[in-house]
């Protein structure tokens, strides 16, 4: 295969079609089923747009109740789920609880190996309701505290919140905490979502594909770096009596340092957009909001700092793990909590992906080009 070109990591391989969403590096942009973003971000729930994603349209006022009612029927843990994860160590890593949750929860159910359009959609929807239950108990247990169940009268986010940490979020707090959950929902084929759509083309079903999503996602290189952000502003040290200026020279400092050792930064770069992430400014105003709620100016200049300095020193911008780990640092979680948060959210986009996958499938299966020994006998 001497005249065969390698794409190392599939770089520029364009694997497959997809109306899911569309990335345009060179615009900036990022569309769900057509609609950008920042606008889906800016007037819908994240019950509207895990609707939008699935279905391919906004739901109607009565589609959306219908889907409210099952979301908000489904959130509670089993007995039986509630079991196996205490029977996991709390010092595992809570993408171990939220991968080992998908598989049991697969194992479980009644339509596991039902992999018709009207199944798939419930057991998505499904897991959309019940996996922040998961995330939300295992913080939870790791600082010995109770579970808290979830309460029927709010909706996604702020019962999210609730669950997370036993009282009513701020509207603002909520606010920012939606945000975050529409933008991480859907993005392409990223490493996690082609995982889902490999094991998909095996006819494999939903609950696999998920699972073997949320092992991809767990990597820092991937879905694991807005944990990896918070541990950088943990290393340089967050002093609340530090003003953004002094935060913002110390930072800059510690990132020149850092590219000087050839460091790679995490929350920096992308493989897709080489000008900026699309996700960013909408993400980052969030941010900034929970700056000012939570009066930590000194984190505004930690994260300017790193920022300008990478941009000086390499012109590369940071992506959307960037401003949610501090985002989510301010609300309270816990920092290996972050990725699970982000597994929460893309479960919309996966099984979007996996759905599509089956609708107009076909095994994915590529080619290696052999580098191994010559072929050899044993005498
Ligand atoms: N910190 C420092 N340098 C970085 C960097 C970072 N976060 N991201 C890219 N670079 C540099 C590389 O060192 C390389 O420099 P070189 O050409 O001098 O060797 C160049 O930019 C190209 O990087 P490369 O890793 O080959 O690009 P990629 O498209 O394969 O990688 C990522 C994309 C996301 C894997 C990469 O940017 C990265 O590892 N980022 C940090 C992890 C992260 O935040 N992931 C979340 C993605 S949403």
């Amino acid at each position: 295969m001497a005249d065969t070109e390698i794409r190392k990591g599939l770089a520029g391989v364009v694997a497959d079609t997809t109306a899911v969403s569309k990335v345009n590096a060179e615009t900036n942009s990022l569309l769900y089923r057509g609609y950008p973003v920042q606008e889906l971000a800016e007037k819908c729930s994240a019950e509207e747009v895990a609707l939008l994603l699935w279905t391919g349209e906004l739901p109607s006022e009565e589609e959306l109740e219908a889907f409210r009612t099952l979301e908000r029927e489904n959130r509670a843990l089993t007995p039986e789920l509630k079991r196996v994860i205490d029977e996991l160590p709390t010092t595992c890593h809570p993408m171990d609880v939220c991968r080992t949750a998908a598989s049991v929860i697969g194992a479980q159910h009644p339509l596991a190996e039902d992999n018709s359009p009207e199944a798939e959609l419930r057991k998505a929807q499904e897991l959309f309701a019940v996996m922040p239950a998961v995330v939300c108990y295992d913080q939870r247990r790791r600082h010995g505290q109770e579970l808290v169940e979830p309460r029927e009268d709010l909706d996604y986010a702020q019962n999210f919140l609730w669950m997370a940490f036993g009282e009513e979020a701020a509207p603002e707090v909520v606010d920012a905490f939606r945000v975050s959950i529409i933008l991480y929902a859907e993005h392409s084929f990223n490493a996690s979502t082609f995982t889902a759509r490999v094991i998909t083309s095996t006819l494999s079903d939903l609950h696999s594909a998920v699972t073997g999503a949320i092992g991809a996602l767990k990597g820092p290189l991937h879905g694991g770096a807005n944990e990896a952000v918070m541990h950088t502003f943990e290393e340089l040290g967050i002093r609340k009596e530090e003003t953004a200026e002094e935060a913002e020279k110390r930072a800059k400092e510690w990132m020149d340092r850092a590219l000087a050792e050839k460091k790679k930064v995490m929350g920096f770069g992308h493989r897709v957009y080489k000008h900026g992430d699309s996700r960013v400014p909408t993400m980052q105003e969030a941010l900034f909001r929970m700056l000012d709620h939570y009066d930590r100016q000194e984190i505004l200049g930690l994260y300017n700092g790193l920022a300008k300095s990478m941009d000086e020193a390499k012109s590369i911008k940071p992506n959307l793990d960037y401003p949610a780990g501090p985002t989510y640092w301010l609300m309270g979680f816990d920092i290996p909590t972050f990725t699970p948060i982000f597994v929460c959210a893309r479960i919309t986009g996966w099984t979007a992906h996996i759905m599509e996958q089956r609708a107009n499938n076909s095994l994915i299966r590529p080619l290696s080009d052999y580098s191994g020994p010559d072929e050899r006998h044993l005498s």
